[in-house]
């Protein structure tokens, strides 16, 4: 497939069939993820899969189980959120953020090695590492729709990153940026309808 295709065909995905997806297949997306420019030309990248479904549980027993449409909406209202397309989409992401960690055909936690701490950076350099595993999730995803998978990040509250780090071992100086479910869609999976962008008016000429 045209890296175009893959571009235009990636989509976030919440609902996976039951399909594990074949080791082989997970070698060859990783690959292309550590083939993404990194900031100290070492790609300090490593990658835990969590395939036993136990673990899982255990790993994500934390996060919400589906609320009612009634309360997302009182989140959203919360947050202070009015554009309908950006509400559908929350309305339909929320309630499935332990479904789609729990029954994704690979759930797998990148982990990156930084020096300085995460979150309390000084200068933009000191976000490069966390910046280079974002090019790195992204190679990753592009290639999986090539394959037909897709999948979906989420980022862990602190209490979650906390559990994560300890749970799966993650040595003190790697940092993880995310959870990356990825999977077969299932039938009839429901995807959120997309913005509109124009690029003529994304464009700048010279100046702003
Ligand atoms: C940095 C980042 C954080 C995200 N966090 C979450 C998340 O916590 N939970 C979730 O369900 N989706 C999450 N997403 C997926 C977005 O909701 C999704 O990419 C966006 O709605 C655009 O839709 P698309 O990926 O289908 O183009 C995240 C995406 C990015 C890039």
């Amino acid at each position: 497939m045209d890296v175009y295709e893959a571009i235009a065909k990636r989509m976030t995905i919440r609902d996976f069939d039951e399909r594990e997806i074949p080791l082989e297949i997970i070698k060859k997306l990783l690959s292309a993820g550590l083939q993404a420019p990194t900031n100290d030309h070492l790609r300090r990248w490593e990658f835990i899969l969590v395939q036993d479904r136990t673990q899982r549980e255990v790993l994500i027993h934390r996060l919400d189980k589906p609320r009612s449409p009634q309360s997302v909406r009182k989140i959203l209202d919360g947050w202070g959120l009015i554009e309908p397309i950006q509400r559908e989409m929350y309305m339909e992401g929320i309630p499935k953020q332990h479904s789609m960690l729990l029954n994704a055909g690979a759930l797998i936690i990148p982990c990156f090695y930084t020096e300085t701490p995460l979150l309390k950076p000084e200068t933009l350099s000191s976000l490069n590492s966390f910046a280079s595993i974002w090019c790195c999730i992204e190679n990753i995803l592009v290639a999986a729709a090539s394959e037909g998978i897709f999948g979906v990040t989420r980022i862990p509250f602190e209490a979650e990153r906390k559990t994560i780090r300890r749970l799966l071992k993650i040595p003190a100086l790697y940092e993880t940026p995310c959870y990356l479910a990825l999977g077969y869609p299932a039938q009839g999976e429901n995807r959120s309808k997309q913005c509109e962008v124009n690029l003529e008016e994304k464009i700048h000429f010279n100046r702003w």
